[in-house]
């Protein structure tokens, strides 16, 4: 069974666009549950500029699907996870000047600093995930630090497929497909995300390792045509098309 873990981020975007309390990245967490979602993820970063700290506690408190808690690997974000314990922590590299989540994760150039990050992290019983490219030598390194999942990073290969690079996209998806298959092999749980559409999930959702997809600000954008729900049903079933 593959996952959706929907992403609420840019919910929290538009509400913060005018300061108002709405859209309310709850509501959107219970409309993404009834419609099928199997987990919700939210990156706090650095600079606050979508997710805020009441989000999550507000997610935290009346949330029953899993939360995804997406966060750069700093003293300050390790302190709210041990606080809250959510379900899963992602880390992601994060860079204040990017519009979004632009690379993977260095796992292979900071391991020790990575095994003693994650260390009271697993501890507290959250799932441990890594957001990589999908170099080999990254893929071992998260296998030796002792992370549970990597998330393999979709980003390049969605950009490619919109602009059209069809060989570079291929290849790009060929890597992703095989970086799968060797993070599995190593124990590794797999997830993929970042950038997926309704015309480029189908071939992540197809790679038979990937237990998990993150897909937020195309559902985000679908829904303001099609309502949230429908955005996420329609997701779903190129998934399972896809899968089956
Ligand atoms: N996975 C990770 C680790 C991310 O950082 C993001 C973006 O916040 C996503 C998935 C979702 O990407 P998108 O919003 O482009 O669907």
């Amino acid at each position: 069974m593959l996952r959706l873990g929907v992403n609420i981020d840019h919910v929290a975007t538009i509400r913060n666009a005018r300061g108002t309390p709405w859209p309310d990245p709850l509501r959107a967490a219970r409309i993404a549950e009834q419609a099928g979602a199997d987990g919700i993820t939210a990156h706090l970063r650095e600079d606050r500029r979508h997710i805020s700290d009441a989000d999550i506690d507000a997610l935290m408190e009346n949330l029953t699907l899993p939360l995804n808690l997406e966060m750069a690997a700093t003293a300050e974000m390790q302190a709210i996870a041990l606080r809250h314990r959510p379900h899963a922590v992602c880390l992601v590299p994060e860079k204040r000047e990017e519009r979004t989540t632009e690379g993977g994760l260095d796992v292979a150039g900071n391991q020790a600093m990575l095994a003693d990050y994650i260390a009271p992290l697993r501890e507290a019983g959250c799932r441990v995930s890594l957001f990589i490219g999908h170099d080999p030598a990254q893929i071992e390194a998260a296998a030796r630090i002792g992370a549970a999942v990597v998330e393999l990073h979709t980003g390049a290969y969605c950009d490619l497929d919109t602009e059209g690079r069809l060989a570079e996209r291929d290849a790009e998806l060929a890597g992703l497909t095989q970086g799968a298959a060797l993070a599995d092999s190593l124990g590794l749980e797999v997830h993929a995300g970042h950038g997926l559409t309704f015309d480029t999930v189908a071939p992540i959702a197809a790679i038979p390792q990937v237990r998990e997809l993150n897909i937020g600000h195309f559902l985000i954008a679908e829904s303001v045509f099609t309502g949230l729900g429908e955005a996420i049903r329609e997701m779903r079933r190129c998934m399972d098309r896809a899968r089956a």
